[in-house]
């Protein structure tokens, strides 16, 4: 149930020093929304956003030597940024529940003199209850460091202790600490905030994986491309028919024709979708449905998860999709989002359909600057823009006018 506040990039790529909304070192920022859509010309580092969760994720699961090469990154120095010599470093800045004080988790990567990519330093820290300042509970250098057991207590800069520590030597420096001791009940908020991070879902969703023979067997979880598409259906089917029928409902505002879709066992154990459509008696398989029908029904599938998923990232969901669907799409998720720390989204997007529904504090513009790199603005910030919103003019519309962008 969190919500990132802010994050901070430093020397990732195209993205050498770039901060949205609130974080630790720029506390006067407003912090993100549920929604944020980041938009900007092409080679301006959108991608390269949602692939620093996908990094960090990467880091947790495989570790940062293997996270640098997965995913065509191409190693450390091809990820750094050009002409830089400081280490690859993101801070994040989230908060567990809308009244909990926020933890902010700071990673440095770095290579060693062979060239190996290692974890320089790691730091969660959070403010103490009722007074301002913030104290580590956890701070790894190299391997080696502290961690504080329980849910309150840490180390100031003065190195003054509140609460219980306990040494810390990583048997590994390629692997994030956060890992090791989220493993450990004593160390509850390093547990939370490692279920945090595993509970991240980056959407890569291709129909073509979506179309994949799968076998059957009920999921409740889409994956990153979308190939088990047909036990996530199943399971809802199964599990929560109600909710399943909002999904067709969804689908049938956007697609009239489609009647029915229900997932179906073969007799070879595999798991197909059977999608009835207006005018015919026969049902058409998920194999052979269209692109645009299969990634609308992942995305309603998506949206109506039992036990959501806390943040999901989405590279441009108008892929394929129809324009007039988009903004209807964008305000069904704004929607879904509502206010709560429940769920929190985040979509890069090239489309003004999409940003039609959305709000200037929502959306940030990436635009590369003299030296090459890409800077940050949030479209609250250009003038007028904010004004002209207010008045009732569509956000894209504004965008697609070059009022800001
Ligand atoms: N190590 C690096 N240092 C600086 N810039 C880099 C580095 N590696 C790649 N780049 C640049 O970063 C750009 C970012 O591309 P990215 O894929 O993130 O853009 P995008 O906004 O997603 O574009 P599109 O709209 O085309 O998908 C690349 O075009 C490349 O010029
Ligand atoms: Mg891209």
């Amino acid at each position: 149930m969190a919500r990132i506040e802010g994050i901070q990039i430093k020397n990732y790529g195209v993205l050498k020093d770039v901060v949205l909304g609130k974080t630790f070192s720029n506390q006067s920022g407003k912090p993100l929304g549920n929604l944020t859509a980041v938009i900007g010309s092409c080679g301006s580092g959108k991608s390269t956003m949602a692939d620093v969760f996908g990094f960090i994720s990467d880091c947790l699961r495989i570790g940062v030597e293997d996270a640098c090469e997965a995913n065509n990154r191409g190693g450390f120095e091809a990820l750094r940024s050009i002409g830089s010599e400081e280490p690859i470093s993101f801070e994040i800045y989230y908060r567990e529940k809308n009244n909990s004080r926020p933890i902010t988790y700071e990673l440095q990567i770095d290579i060693d003199k062979t060239g190996r990519p290692y974890i320089l330093e790691e730091r969660l820290r959070q403010r103490v209850k009722d007074k301002g300042w913030p104290l580590s509970f956890l701070y790894i250098k190299k391997g080696k460091g502290y961690a504080f057991i329980g849910t309150e207590g840490g180390q100031d800069e003065n190195g003054v202790i509140t609460g219980e520590k306990c040494d810390v030597d990583l048997a590994d420096i390629r692997r994030p600490g956060i890992v090791t001791l989220g493993a450990m009940k004593q160390y509850n908020r390093i547990e939370r905030f490692l279920d945090f991070l595993n509970s991240w879902y980056l959407c890569y969703f291709s129909p073509d994986a979506a179309r994949q023979m799968q076998t059957s067997m009920p999921q409740s979880y889409l994956n990153r491309t979308g190939n088990n598409i047909n036990n996530v259906a199943q399971f809802m089917y199964r599990d929560n028919p109600k909710i399943f029928e909002k999904v067709l409902e969804s689908i049938q505002q956007k697609l009239p024709g489609i009647t029915k879709i229900e997932p179906k066992k073969l007799e070879t154990s595999q798991m197909v979708l059977r999608f009835f459509e207006h005018g015919f008696d026969k049902p058409i398989y998920s194999n052979r449905m269209s692109d645009g029908t299969l990634k609308l029904f992942a995305y309603y599938l998506l949206l109506h998860e039992k036990n959501p998923r806390q943040f999901v990232f989405m590279e441009e969901p108008e892929n394929g999709l129809y324009h007039h669907f988009l903004d209807d799409l964008a305000g069904e998720i704004k929607s879904m989002l509502g206010n709560t720390t429940l769920r929190q989204f985040f979509v890069t997007t090239h489309s003004p359909f999409f940003v039609n529904a959305l709000t200037p504090d929502d959306v940030w513009v990436l635009k590369k600057g003299e030296d090459g790199f890409s800077y940050a603005k949030r479209a609250s910030e250009y003038e007028f823009v904010k004004e002209l919103a207010e008045e009732g003019v569509a956000l894209g519309d504004m965008w697609y006018s070059k009022y800001f962008g």
